[in-house]
């Protein structure tokens, strides 16, 4: 194998994460306005082709886990057709995607002969119509029958993102604790970041996760430290003693993973981002068709990667309101 994606403090990269798009078929209140945004030209965005050279140039270098974003990554056409050309990649072991679910229950088949092994769906109330209002206009139903589809095909782990939004869905906690005490099934909590259009909504909206453990306590419910589900990351995972499932905190705000960070991402219009909350990039679509132009620039960003964000203390700062990044949540696939 060729040198492997090692940055200044000593940190190796193994998983990129890739935005296929910046399209979505939601407007979820944290991630965007609801007039909606202007979205990418066609021109702008990757092909399937330029994607997997990238991919290919990387694998040599290590990295093995790959993660399909958007915006929504299956409002983009044939997605199945780029996970095959990805999992055929030499080195490449698990291709993971993370979705609203509205379209996944009639490809989710599809998507897994293809190569997906596990998938993220968002799911933020279980309530059809407060899910229709975080979402502006999402039917929970097609949600749910994407999770019973993902669990019939054999998606291994599922996990259920929940952005925790006080006054929102805080009264929903025991309903998707309940959920993991009765089915295989993984929650994830996540704080609401400040990286959408919302800068001050999030101030009145955001919830420490802690609430989480109190609701537990409350219960009576025994709480436990779970081993961590297969390709986590920024998750610290529970579970309720006797429960199939599992629950995870993903505290992006208050805490901090960076000095584990084993990841890059590419936005779908082909910039290698380091660091999700850092506005240096570097387009790698001119390197196309050259190998080794394309590894210098990875090389590049990984040499100017922060150490940590400093978002956390920067945003709790009063006088602070804005993320260093110019990018929005749905440009750069979380
Ligand atoms: P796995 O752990 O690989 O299952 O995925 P994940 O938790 O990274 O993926 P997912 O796409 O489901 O993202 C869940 C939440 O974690 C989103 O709100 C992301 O923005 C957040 N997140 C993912 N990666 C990072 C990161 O590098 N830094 C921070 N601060 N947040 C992240
Ligand atoms: N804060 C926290 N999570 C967010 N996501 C999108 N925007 C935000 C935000 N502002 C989550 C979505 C999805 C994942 C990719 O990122 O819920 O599950
Ligand atoms: Fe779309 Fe995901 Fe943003 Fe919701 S959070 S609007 S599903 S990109």
């Amino acid at each position: 194998m060729d040198a492997k994606l090692t940055d200044r403090f000593g940190r190796v990269h193994d998983y990129l994460r890739i935005s296929v798009t910046d399209r979505c078929n939601l407007r979820c209140v944290y991630c965007m306005p609801e007039e909606g945004m202007e979205f990418e030209p066609d021109e702008s965005i990757m092909s399937f082709d330029e994607i997997a050279a990238v991919v290919r140039v990387l694998a040599r270098h290590g990295v093995n886990k790959l993660r399909l974003t958007g915006g929504e990554p299956l409002v983009r056409k044939n997605l199945e057709q780029l996970v095959a050309m990805l999992s055929a990649i030499p080195g490449i072991e698990d291709i993971a995607l993370t979705t609203n679910g509205i379209y996944l229950a009639s490809r989710a088949e599809r998507l897994r002969a293809a190569g997906v092994t596990r998938v993220n769906i968002s799911l933020d109330s279980l309530r059809p119509d407060r899910f229709a209002l975080v979402t502006r206009g999402g039917d929970i139903r097609k949600v749910l029958a994407s999770v019973e589809e993902s669990v019939r095909v054999g998606f291994d782990p599922i996990k259920l993102n929940v952005v925790l939004m006080k006054g929102i869905n805080d009264d929903e906690i025991d309903d998707f604790l309940q959920m993991t005490r009765e089915r295989k099934l993984t929650v994830r909590f996540i704080e609401y970041m400040p990286i959408g259009h919302d800068d001050d909504g999030w101030r009145s909206r955001y919830l420490p996760l802690s609430a989480v453990l109190e609701r537990c306590a409350v219960n009576g419910w025994t709480v436990e430290s779970a081993e961590a589900v297969y390709g986590n990351g920024p998750s610290r995972n529970y579970r309720i003693a006797g429960a199939p499932g599992t629950f995870g905190l993903i505290h992006p705000v208050s805490d901090h993973f960076c000095e584990t960070c084993n990841r890059l991402r590419l936005t779908a219009d082909g910039n290698i981002k380091p660091c999700l909350y850092w506005t240096d990039e570097f387009n790698v679509r001119k390197a196309i068709g050259d190998d080794d132009a394309i590894e210098r620039l990875f090389f590049r960003a990984l040499d100017i990667k922060p150490e940590n964000h400093e978002m956390a203390q920067a945003l709790m700062k009063a006088e602070q309101s804005h993320t260093p990044t110019v990018r929005r949540m749905s440009q750069i696939g979380g």
